[in-house]
């Protein structure tokens, strides 16, 4: 009988939480790198108690729910990995990746674009690289797989319910309420304020080098530095808000991000993936309330939520006034458009106080981690490619001297759009890393998702749609699909930015909004910032390349991209040090400005 197979897991799930709550330590975390199967490793901080009573609850509704889990899933004949365990399944597993993405790559070339893994109590989810499955997924039939109860719930406790919590008609809605803020002619409008802020980025290093006892071989972590750069520009750009990032070395704001998703998601415990695969099956108030436990994230989060609300709040208030006084200018700024929203009469255009408070954490966390990560990982592959470094440096000079014949102080939108060769390394930087590495989605119904190349199922069968029942997670790889060499070619895997500039390129499945890519999701819950990002993006690496040139330390720091939720850079084996980029940087020295 089930109960009996089931009765073996139960005792390893047991035996598994005893090992973590003995070694959990709570003053300080290990942080030593697992192999993906030393299941023993935890990094717990929670006391004991709280993980025997999370056990208790967690096997009464696993009891409750078996014949549930044990439902057949219709894709079971499609091919993928074994499973390493009943209880985890691939949770573990691909939760501890060596480096984002290699398990991804490595079954992509076993299986094709579609395959079939397993989520904890042995229930089977899909993988997808599949260029027209995700097109199907995210757009065709994107209101019909939802963002999934556990990806929902851990947004919620970092943001609240904003925009990355809510579905269905609230998401329609609240996304046509802020679409506005991020129209083509409002976010042109930001190039000077991105400009301003890339400037006292420049001086700062500036400063740093003048000061430094070795010049020429000057370190600098500059994911730090990219951290505090986006967020002083998301407080001013969506609050007019001088957060003071850059300039303080204590700052409030840049201390609660600071290595948030480190201390909360990275390497989550076998107890704490039990505990979220059983959230879908508990009452929505219920799962509310594991923000208020005393877990490692829920703890982390609060502390984070606890600061960005205060500042949002004061904020609101100190602007809400201005805002609506200035009504009849019909500002299109964030924070305009939410007093507006919070002040409508119309419930389809309407927001309540507290979502805005929620849209406000939201778009300042959305709006500065990835960029900074973004910028990170495209300074660290310029440092490796000098020549193409100084590809775009000379591209940058030929444009800016275009601008000084204009008898114009600095680049406009059209001026950036036409540096070919700075364009290509963006969007070479945003294929190879994506920050947000993976999506998973729910299905709504039951479904059948079509592929744009037939994949052999077990039984040798060819197979061009895969049947899904309602409730089935799909994880999109963004990643797997960002290198599939169908659509990039033979050398997706590396470093190429001119395959930008290649004229012939084929045309392909339209999946994402920039490029092609899926960096910046697509569909009906693409990212809304993505041209925001890009501009950002441009205005930033213009004005480094102009001042400053970066290259890898002689030391050279073996670079991790490790799986924490977002794509996290560190140092192989010293996560203790948290986000990490080390880059020499030195100072251009320009012909013409040498001289005075
Ligand atoms: C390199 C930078 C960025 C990357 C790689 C990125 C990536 C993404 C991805 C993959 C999603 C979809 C997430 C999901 O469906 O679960 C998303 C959503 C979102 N992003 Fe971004 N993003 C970036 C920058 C920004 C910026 C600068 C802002 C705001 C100014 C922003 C605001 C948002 C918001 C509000 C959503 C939710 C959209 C919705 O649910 O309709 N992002 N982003
Ligand atoms: C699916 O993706 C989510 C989000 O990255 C991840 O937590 C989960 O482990 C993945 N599922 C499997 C079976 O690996
Ligand atoms: C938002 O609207 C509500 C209801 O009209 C009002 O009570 C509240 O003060 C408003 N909040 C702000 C910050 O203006």
């Amino acid at each position: 009988m089930e109960s009996g197979t089931a009765l073996a897991p139960l005792q390893e799930f047991v035996y598994i939480a005893r090992l973590e709550a003995r070694s959990s330590q709570p003053s300080h975390q290990s942080y030593s790198l697992p192999e993906p199967s030393d299941l023993s490793i935890s990094y717990c901080v929670e006391s004991m108690e709280i993980v025997l009573v999370l056990c208790v609850a967690a096997i009464a509704v696993a009891l409750a729910l078996l014949p549930k889990l044990f439902k057949r899933s219709p894709f079971r004949h499609i091919r993928g990995p074994p499973s390493p365990s009943w209880l985890y399944g691939h949770m573990i597993m691909t939760s501890r990746e060596k480096d984002v993405g290699d398990l991804h790559f490595q079954y992509m070339q076993e299986y094709g674009s579609a395959w079939r893994m397993k989520e904890c109590f042995n229930k089977d989810t899909l993988w997808l690289v599949d260029p027209k499955a995700i097109q199907y997924v995210l757009q065709t039939s994107g209101y019909h797989y939802s963002r999934t109860v556990v990806g929902r719930h851990i947004a919620r406790q970092i943001t609240g319910d904003g925009i990355l919590y809510v579905e269905g008609d609230d998401h329609a809605r609240v996304r046509k309420i802020m679409n506005p803020a991020f129209s083509a002619a409002q976010l042109r409008s930001f190039l000077p304020l991105f400009r301003r802020s890339a400037r006292r980025l420049t001086i700062k290093w500036k400063d740093s080098l003048r000061t430094a006892s070795a010049p020429a071989d000057h370190v600098l972590n500059v994911n730090s530095w990219f951290t505090r750069t986006t967020l002083d520009v998301i407080g001013e750009a969506a609050y007019d808000f001088r957060c003071g990032a850059l300039e303080e070395e204590d700052n409030e704001v840049v201390d609660a991000y600071k290595n948030m998703f480190r201390d909360s998601v990275m390497y989550p415990s076998g107890a704490t993936l039990v505990f979220r695969s059983l959230w879908p099956y508990i009452p929505e108030r219920l799962i509310r309330l594991t923000g208020y436990l005393p877990t490692r994230e829920a703890r982390r989060f609060r502390r984070t939520l606890s600061v960005v609300n205060k500042i949002s709040n004061r904020l609101i208030k100190e602007k809400t006034q201005t805002c609506l006084d200035r009504k009849d200018e019909n500002l299109r700024d964030i924070m305009s458009i939410l007093v507006k929203a919070n002040h409508s009469e119309n419930p389809k255009t309407r927001m309540k106080d507290k979502e805005m408070i929620s849209q406000m954490a939201t778009f300042f966390l959305a709006g500065h981690e990835t960029t900074a990560s973004m910028l990170t990982w495209m300074t660290w592959e310029l440092a490796k490619d000098q020549d193409y470094q100084e590809k775009m440096r000379q591209e940058i000079a030929a444009v800016r001297a275009k601008v000084s014949e204009r008898g114009d102080d600095d680049f406009t939108v059209a001026d950036l759009d036409s540096m070919t060769f700075v364009i290509a390394g963006l969007k070479e930087a945003l294929r190879l890393h994506p920050i947000v590495y993976m999506m998973v989605r729910s299905a709504e119904r039951d479904d059948a998702i079509p592929l744009s190349r037939p994949i052999r199922d077990e039984k040798g069968n060819v197979i061009s749609e895969i049947p899904v029942s309602k409730g089935t997670s799909i994880n999109l790889s963004l990643c797997g699909y960002n290198r599939l060499p169908e659509v990039w070619g033979a050398d997706a895997q590396v470093w190429n930015p001119y395959r930008w500039m290649d004229t012939n390129r084929e045309k392909h499945i339209n999946v994402g909004v920039y490029g092609n890519l899926l960096t910046f999701s697509g569909g009906v819950k693409a990212c809304i910032g993505w041209r925001f990002t890009v501009i950002e993006l441009q205005a930033i690496v213009v004005e480094l390349l102009e001042n400053f040139e970066v290259a890898i330390p002689d030391d050279k720091p073996d670079i991790q991209r490790v799986p924490g939720g977002l794509m996290i850079p560190m140092i192989r084996g010293k996560p203790e040090l948290g986000s990490q980029m080390p880059l020499k940087v030195t100072a251009v020295v320009r012909p013409e400005k040498a001289e005075v």
